[in-house]
């Protein structure tokens, strides 16, 4: 995956993301080896995270689909949602059998404590300012979908550089990403591995 985008400043800018991402996902979007990400997801998110098969999974920002039908296949009952239309519609093309909805993370349809496991991969707010107002309001929101007891997992590109190019995303370091993940008053865990922070929250029950 590409990790530059259009953005400049650190506040996600939803207008441009959606051209963006519309105009990718029509053109056919990302392309995934299979093999590769069933391997890295089996051992950096299932595993790591001990999810039990069978769990209630929600995927926030799906994008086309091809994680939401990923994780279907490997146990979960997972719904993907995102924001791009085109994203959904090409989703549901691929994965007629799987659920999707076109909808902002802030308005999915189903009532909070709905489910087991939130998973975000390549998340927009995560790609930028931990310490702002946005991302933080991002992992509240997201919080409020999950069961007491439930997980959230927030897997992201980052070669932990720190670096801020403009007209890039930022290379967060495991620091901003403690810092974030620590300030919410529950159980917390950070960790890197090929190319991606693996941040995992914990609500109790
Ligand atoms: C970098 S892409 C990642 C897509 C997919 N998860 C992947 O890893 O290939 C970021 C996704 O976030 C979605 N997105 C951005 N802001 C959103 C929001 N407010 N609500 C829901 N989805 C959003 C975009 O439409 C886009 O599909």
């Amino acid at each position: 995956m590409t990790t530059a985008v259009m953005q400049k400043s650190n506040i996600v800018d939803q207008e441009k993301g959606d051209a963006f991402y519309d105009k990718h996902y029509a053109d056919g979007g990302w392309e995934y080896s299979r093999w590769r990400e069933y391997l890295w997801h089996r051992k950096h998110l299932v595993k790591h995270f001990r999810i039990a098969r069978g769990a209630r999974m929600l995927e926030i920002a799906c994008g086309t689909g091809f994680h939401t039908n990923l994780f279907n296949r490997m146990g979960f009952h997972c719904v993907g949602i995102d924001r791009s239309e085109s994203g959904i519609e090409c989703a549901r093309k691929r994965y007629p059998r799987r659920a999707f909805h076109h909808c902002d993370f802030r308005d999915v349809p189903f009532p909070d404590n709905s489910f087991d496991v939130v998973v975000a991969r390549g998340f927009s707010f995560y790609h930028y300012d931990l310490a702002s107002y946005e991302a933080h309001e991002a992992t509240r929101t997201l919080l409020r979908y999950l069961k007491p007891g439930g997980m959230f997992a927030m897997l992201i590109v980052t070669d932990l550089s720190g670096a801020r190019e403009e007209g890039c995303v930022w290379q967060n370091t495991l620091d901003d990403y403690e810092a974030h993940f620590s300030s919410f008053g529950m159980k917390w865990s950070v960790d890197w591995a090929e190319g991606m922070a693996i941040c995992g929250l914990f609500k109790p029950n």
